[in-house]
């Protein structure tokens, strides 16, 4: 037996739904860039769940059913408002709330194709209404009822601010969907493949992979990202920053990927709209810091930004608090996890590999007075 901390470079399973081949990102074969381009979000989670782009009409019925089904049972948001709003984080928040969303959903256990696929439109059209109607919650204000005529990207960010968001706005919001859909089997997707490998629910996969996806060297890094350009506060702060903390060994987030060694395509992407972003809202002190950082941390550390760099500068000139960026990587990626759970329902073994014993030998047990 030989261990592979971390199981670095390990192929744990075969998948038909994304793939990262020297640095290019591809969802069913589509590489990301032509889908930011030319896709939206809701045209990629069914692309990631059926593996096909969708017609026209494909697309039409399956955004009506998301929008159907964006609505959120009250008990839910009872829920919420009985937790210590202030101080809570909204990941364990999300996590509580989709697993409560599985304990109201009187179809949660059952295993069949349709009614799993019934539930993840549940599961993906509701939790952008959680985010949302948490934050309106925690600022006292009730949460506001998703439009039907809206997009995913636009009816969240109308759900978030109370107000309808512009065409630049949506498009820009769509966009980091897009990008944040999947990522093969990123340490988030892989929780969710080994949860419903025993058989457990979609509800309970979810829920275990929302979980994942909190700590700050994976999906909860965006936000970290966001406390590290506000700590620095300024351009001519940041190379007295960068320097100590690279002298004092601490990891910067955003930077660095476990697969990708010559950059992750979405920051560039990412970083191209919030270039854009930053200059209509007039506030680039962010996005020139980035900037700033990535030439150090590049010249210094040969490290390369990955998505979790410029999605926080893009998703402060949304209006988004930065407490709310993982949730909102947590919605991208609920489709991308989805696509994984049916793809594992579809072709399961269950996940149990080994460890390589390390502990004391066999010895004879110590009666009290011994010890
Ligand atoms: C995501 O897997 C995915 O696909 C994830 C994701 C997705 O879409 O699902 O892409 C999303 O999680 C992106 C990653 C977000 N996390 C961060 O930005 C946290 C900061 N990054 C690091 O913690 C790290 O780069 C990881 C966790 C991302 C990758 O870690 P690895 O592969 O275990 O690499 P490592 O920690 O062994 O680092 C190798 C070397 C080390 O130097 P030495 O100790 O060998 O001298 O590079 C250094 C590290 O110290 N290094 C960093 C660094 N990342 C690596 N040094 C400073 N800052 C960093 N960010």
């Amino acid at each position: 037996m030989t261990t592979t901390k971390g199981l670095e470079g390990v192929v744990a399973t075969t998948s038909a739904i994304s793939s990262i081949t020297n640095d290019v990102l591809t969802y069913r074969g589509y590489s990301i860039q032509d889908l930011a381009e030319h896709s939206n979000f809701e045209e990629c989670i069914y692309l990631l769940w059926n593996g096909e782009l969708p017609t026209d009409n494909q697309l039409d019925i399956f955004k009506n059913k998301l929008a159907e089904n964006a609505g959120v049972p009250n008990e839910i948001f009872a829920l919420i408002k009985a937790y210590p709003l202030q101080t809570v984080h909204p990941m364990a928040v999300l996590r509580t709330a989709v697993s409560a969303l599985g304990v109201l959903d009187p179809d949660a256990d059952r295993m069949d194709l349709l009614s799993n696929k019934d539930k993840a439109i549940r599961i993906q059209a509701k939790i952008a209404t959680i985010v949302a109607g948490f934050a309106r919650i925690r600022q006292g204000a009730e949460p506001v009822a998703p439009n039907k005529n809206l997009g995913f990207a636009a009816n969240f960010l109308y759900m978030l601010k109370g107000r309808i968001p512009t065409e630049v706005e949506t498009r820009a919001f769509d966009t980091a969907l897009v990008l944040h859909a999947d990522h093969e089997l990123n340490a988030s997707t892989f929780t969710a493949r080994v949860c419903v490998a025993t058989l457990s629910d979609i509800y309970s996969g979810v829920t275990s992979a929302i979980g994942a996806l909190k700590g700050p060297l994976h999906g909860g890094a965006n936000e970290q990202v966001m406390n590290m350009l506000e700590k620095i506060g300024s351009l001519d702060n940041v190379n007295f920053y960068i320097e100590n903390a690279l002298a004092s060994k601490e990891k910067i987030m955003g930077f660095g990927h476990r697969v990708y060694k010559n950059g992750d395509p979405r920051a560039r992407i990412l970083k191209k709209m919030a270039d854009q972003l930053t200059k209509l809202d007039g506030d680039a002190r962010y996005y020139e810091m980035s900037v700033r950082i990535e030439q150090l941390l590049r010249e210094k550390k040969g490290l390369l930004p990955n998505t979790d760099f410029y999605s926080a500068t893009l998703y402060h000139a949304l209006g988004i608090e930065k407490d709310l960026f993982t949730p909102v990587f947590a919605m991208s990626r609920t489709s991308g996890w989805v696509a994984h759970i049916l793809e594992q329902y579809s072709d399961n073994r269950l996940i149990r590999p080994r460890a390589e014993y390390n502990g004391p030998g066999l010895r004879p047990y110590l009666a009290m007075s011994e010890r």
